[in-house]
């Protein structure tokens, strides 16, 4: 079974690294750095894998949103999910089918929700009972249904960074499973005209490597349509089990195959259908990291040098927490190589950190390279999620452009930000304009 892993790197008989058939230093010289490279063979591949292991798979878009990047996962035959009207926005823009479209979200506001219902959204995921409130008034002020799920929170810890478990009770999202609220969910539900109930979502965390949790959850769900169909009648159709599959950034992460979680997860289903008497429910989840993660690779130009004798050497490449916030929000660890020399072996541990103005801006620590000087290239890889979806024009840094690379052809898919762009949202009062 194939495995979620970075792809052993492939490289030219130059030395220089190959990202899709192309060269990074050829890359880097026609697009400039700091630069996003996405392999799209690698996003198709992550994608197939996760649909031959799963009935049906929602890409979560947060993780890497771009019109380009919707229109690969169409092709893929997956769904999406989104969480603000941004979000929604760009796939509509894209002509993503809005029938395909999961809407989340812990506060959607009722202008994102009537947009929403307008561009007729297949699946709202609603999270609260202020929600529901929304929903009741928007669907018979507009004359409009919606199918709609209940994100529920069951109770279940997934071993992950603080900030990214999201399945324990004390939680922002969801409606309580354990207590009751949730099946209170799922009465107001029934009582409203325009929406129909047709299933549950629950995602316990991300970069998360076991498929107990996950199991768990598949579990802890089927009991609860039990107790929603003695409760009411009501038999759900479909439970989504979220994301949050670990990939591998560094060694000692151990991925694992799509179709092991499925397997795991379809036997629990199987196994409490049978005992409760109802017919199996479509088990969906919502990979975004595992899909788009592995497939990307940030080139970065060394510029400064600086030595500490016996304590550190800083390298600074010309990008950094604007362009990848996640080791100094998560301390999230990457792996890099040296794309203009990458057959040259280890020669120094140095640590990468980027041209912010922030001790806390950076990218590697204590990486292993061969001896790096200024104008070398640098490639961090599997940057592919929450990188650019992350971003941030922090100490006013453009933010840098995405290139997608297959069988030797790169397309720009992001444009590289400009000074212009920067202060284009700003607005300077008249009172304060010179000469005024
Ligand atoms: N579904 C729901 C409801 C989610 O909240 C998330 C992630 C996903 C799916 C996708 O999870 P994935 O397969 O990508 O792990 N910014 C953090 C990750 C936050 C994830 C939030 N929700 C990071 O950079 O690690």
């Amino acid at each position: 079974m194939a495995s979620l892993g970075c792809e052993d790197i492939q490289v030219n008989e130059k030395g220089h690294l190959l990202l899709g058939g192309c060269d990074a230093v050829d890359l880097a010289g026609e697009f400039g750095t700091p630069l996003y490279v996405i392999d799209e063979a690698a996003v198709r591949r992550n994608c197939r894998l996760f649909r031959q292991a799963f009935p049906r798979v929602i890409y979560a878009s947060k993780a890497l949103m771009t019109m380009a990047i919707c229109r690969l996962v169409e092709e893929e035959g997956l769904c999406l999910d989104v969480v603000s009207g941004g979000e929604l926005y760009t796939a509509l823009a894209a002509g993503f089918p809005p029938e395909r479209i999961y809407f989340h979200g812990n506060n959607k506001s009722r202008d994102e929700l009537a947009l929403a219902l307008e561009a007729g959204v297949g699946q709202i995921v609603v999270d609260n009972f202020w929600e529901l409130e929304l929903l009741a008034g928007l669907t018979e002020g507009m004359g409009r249904g919606a199918d709609i799920f209940l994100r529920v929170t069951p109770g279940i810890e997934a071993h992950t960074h603080e900030y990214i478990k999201t399945g324990q009770i004390d939680s922002k999202f969801g409606f309580t499973l354990p207590g009751g609220q949730a099946l209170q969910a799922v009465k107001a539900v029934a009582d409203i005209p325009g929406l129909r109930l047709r299933g549950l979502h629950s995602h316990i965390g991300s970069q998360v490597f076991q498929v107990q949790p996950y199991a768990e959850a598949a579990g802890v769900l089927m009991d609860f349509l039990d107790e929603v169909r003695e409760n009411t009648g009501l038999v759900l159709e479909e439970i989504n089990l979220g994301g949050g599959f670990g990939i591998y950034y560094v060694p000692g992460d151990a991925p694992l195959p799509p179709a092991v979680y499925g397997q795991a997860v379809q036997a629990v289903v199987g196994e409490k259908a049978r005992e409760y008497g109802l017919p199996e429910p479509r088990v969906a989840v919502e990979p975004g990291r595992s899909i788009v993660g592995p497939a990307g690779t940030t080139l970065y130009t060394v510029g400064s040098i600086k030595e500490i004798t016996g304590v550190r050497r800083y390298v600074a490449v010309d990008g950094g927490m604007a362009d990848n916030i996640r080791p100094a929000l998560y301390q999230a660890r990457y792996r890099a190589v040296l794309a203009n020399r990458v057959y040259d072996g280890p020669q120094e541990v140095v640590s990468i950190t980027g041209k912010c103005c922030e001790s806390g801006d950076m990218l590697i620590w204590d990486a292993e390279l061969p001896a790096l000087k200024p104008g070398d290239l640098v490639a961090v890889l599997c940057t592919g999620a929450y990188g650019y979806s992350m971003a941030s024009n922090y100490n006013r840094l453009p933010r840098p452009a995405m290139v997608l690379v297959r069988d030797g052809q790169a397309d720009r898919i992001v444009r590289r930000e400009t000074y212009q762009d920067l202060v284009s949202h700003d607005v300077m009062p008249a009172r304060l304009r010179t000469g005024s």
